[in-house]
């Protein structure tokens, strides 16, 4: 017999859709979605084609998809251009002076980019870029803050074909010495400085640090946004604004290969060198587009807010190529969420009549920590679309953000996918999916989504076990940089033809899928093997925990002990009792099998800056084993410093 993943939440509550959302909604029926759902896995590519057609080709392609497992092509023979398609064909219609960026400074600056301004602000960039030297096919790292420059310069990379790397303006000159190696970047492009909670963040400085060990960069552009004071190196270095007075805003979008490189963006591992993971450019643009329309359901009049920041894969695809290639107005905001207040979104959300947003779990535990009293100070009304990323969410975390977000009546779609993925794999459609909080519900057309067990074979509603994608997508990663042979066996290597997420999940027998966790965190207690979302669910479902997460440690008769590290509440106070309480209370809502042996109080748990907590941290601390393998995403190191002290 071969084991399954036990999943033994369950949670019933379900919101349909209004009337109201469901008549004005592209997808308006559990009847339609199905229907068009079946027409696309019986046949993906005719799915596929008709929403490329909606993009502008320079050149059909010949083939919708050459697939030779797991290497895929998708619109063989087709020429794109990405940064045309979300700027240039806005502009011969009324789309032309709407606002393609809304921006805010963190120190309360404005600025609106129209479609006609940000094209041709793209198109000086891509100059400035030639200038430079950079040519087709080169590699382009991006250092910015959330500053519509960042946008600006993907697309500028985008428009001659140069292939952008964009590094999270949080991480530190050896991610971006590690990041130029790997992709054999030369150019660089980054700005003196940038804003974030108060304090100015000295990037330049950074790029510097990581350029002393490093070979191959010849230029660094830089982009002027707090003034400080920085070294400029004669011959390498130059200005953003000098530069653009050098050139015009004539810049032809470069006809480009379908399989063109676009962008290649590192995840963290979790052991080892950081991995490139490779998107193109037809198939992705194809993906973000279509996914963005059907699932944000945008329209015309729609403010769209997508929290990420543009050095993640959901600031690519959701801030920058899918939003504009569907002509959307987005918002964008440069600083922390708690700054100067803990308001600050909610302020953005009034001020601009911001439609949608979408953010992550990590962020609305933070909003639930800090209070009600914040959001109540803003009128919220505007919002009428709520998502989610990045995390299973837990539905006390979902119930709030309806009720305290969206007034009960805002739909949330919880997204799931991932930085290889590209787009959207698993999702409500707003105005026809009922909704379950927790569950990331029904896979988007074309996806071919299921759980199997260990031997590849399909398991059975509310069994848990892999989740795995059968057929390939058009967005999907076209390899990891470098390393074929990591991509084969990292991805597709454990089933033929397959690709495995590494998550573990359960369907339900609606379908409906419910995300566990990652597999290399499943607890294996009692030869029972749970999810670790499950039991950190049932911890934030009492009133005092404001976050959890739980990791195994090794137990002689058990196999494995679960232990739960818990932050609290404003308020409420560790205990001894306490810790009794919450054991008893996830024995309640889950069953004794599932009851922590040891609660361990925090301040606050190790994340990546992305806002996931790093369980295999803290399963190093509860074995009391030295951290190994990459920490360069951790936010934050005091974190781990006061857990470990804890433990000796
Ligand atoms: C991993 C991918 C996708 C963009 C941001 C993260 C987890 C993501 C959900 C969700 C449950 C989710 C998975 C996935 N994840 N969204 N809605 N429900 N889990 O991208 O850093 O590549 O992480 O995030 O574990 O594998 P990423």
């Amino acid at each position: 017999m071969s084991k399954t993943i036990e999943s033994l939440l369950v949670e019933k509550r379900v919101f349909k859709p209004s009337r109201e959302f469901s008549k004005a909604a592209r997808i308006g029926s559990m009847a339609e979605y199905r229907k068009i759902y079946e027409a696309s896995i019986r046949n993906p590519e005719k799915f596929w084609a008709a929403e490329a057609s909606e993009l502008v080709w320079q050149k059909r392609w010949s083939k919708v998809l050459d697939w030779k497992a797991p290497f895929a092509k998708w619109f063989v023979g087709g020429k794109i251009n990405a940064s045309e398609n979300c700027l240039d064909r806005h502009l011969s219609g009324p789309r032309r002076n709407k606002a393609a960026l809304i921006w805010e400074g963190e120190p309360g600056e404005r600025r609106t980019l129209t479609f006609h301004q940000l094209h041709r602000e793209v198109c000086v960039f891509a100059n400035i870029l030639k200038r430079n030297g950079a040519k087709k096919g080169d590699r382009v790292l991006i250092y910015l803050p959330m500053i519509p420059e960042a946008v600006v310069a993907m697309l500028a990379c985008a428009r001659i074909g140069a292939v952008h790397t964009v590094v999270f303006a949080g991480f530190s000159s050896d991610s971006i010495r590690d990041r130029i190696q790997d992709s054999g970047a030369t150019l660089v492009v980054t700005a003196d400085g940038g804003y974030r909670r108060g304090q100015v963040v000295t990037l330049k400085q950074n790029v510097d640090q990581a350029l002393e060990g490093a070979r191959g960069v010849k230029k660094v552009i830089v982009f002027r946004r707090t003034n400080q004071d920085i070294h400029i190196k004669p011959g390498r270095d130059v200005w953003w604004h000098r530069e653009a007075e050098y050139v015009t805003a004539d810049c032809p979008a470069e006809p480009l290969d379908s399989e063109h490189p676009l962008f290649i963006l590192y995840t963290s591992g979790s052991t080892g060198k950081p991995k490139g993971i490779l998107h193109t450019t037809g198939g992705y643009l194809t993906s973000c587009y279509a996914t963005s329309k059907y699932i944000f359901d945008l329209r015309e009049e729609d403010v769209f807010w997508c929290t990420a920041d543009v050095g993640w894969v959901t600031g690519h695809s959701y801030v920058t190529y899918g939003p504009l290639a569907a002509g959307a107005t987005c918002m964008m905001y440069e600083g922390a969420p708690n700054w100067p207040q803990p308001d600050r979104f909610w302020k953005i959300i009034a001020d601009y009549g911001v439609t949608i947003l979408y953010t992550a779990p990590t962020a609305i535990r933070a909003f639930i920590k800090w209070g009600k009293e914040w959001p109540a100070k803003h009128d919220l009304s505007s919002l009428r679309l709520l998502g989610s990323v990045g995390e299973p969410i837990n539905p006390e975390a979902w119930i709030w953000y309806h009720e305290t977000i969206g007034g009960g009546r805002c739909p949330i779609v919880d997204t799931w996918w991932q930085t290889e993925t590209g787009v959207i794999m698993i999702s409500p459609f707003p105005g026809a999916t009922p909704l379950k909080p927790g569950s990331a519900t029904l896979p988007f057309f074309g996806v071919d989504a299921a759980i199997v067990d260990d031997h590849g074979r399909e398991v059975g509603a509310d069994q848990g076990g892999k989740l795995i994608i059968r057929k390939p997508w058009p967005g999907m990663l076209r390899t990891i940089y470098g390393d074929k042979a990591r991509y084969r066996k990292q991805y597709w290597g454990e089933f033929k033809g397959v690709y495995v997420a590494g998550d573990g999940a359960r369907r339900d027998k609606d379908g409906y899928f419910w995300v566990v966790g990652r597999i290399d965190d499943v607890l294996n207690v009692a030869g029972h093997r749970l999810g670790t979302a499950e039991v950190e669910s049932a911890l934030v479902s009492h009133e005092t925990v404001a976050e959890a997460a739980v990791v195994g440690r090794p137990d002689e008769l058990k196999g494995q002990a679960v232990v739960a590290f818990v932050t609290l509440r404003e308020g409420a106070k560790a205990s001894k009792e306490l810790a009794d309480k919450l054991r008893k209370h996830v024995g309640t809502v889950i069953g004794p099998i599932a009851k922590p042996d040891d609660i361990r109080f925090a301040e606050a748990l190790p994340k990546t800056r992305s806002g996931k907590i790093m369980r295999r941290l803290l399963k190093q601390i509860v074995e009391g084993a030295n951290i190994t393998g990459d920490t360069t995403t951790l936010e934050d190191f005091r974190v781990l410093a006061e857990l470990r002290s804890r433990d000796d």
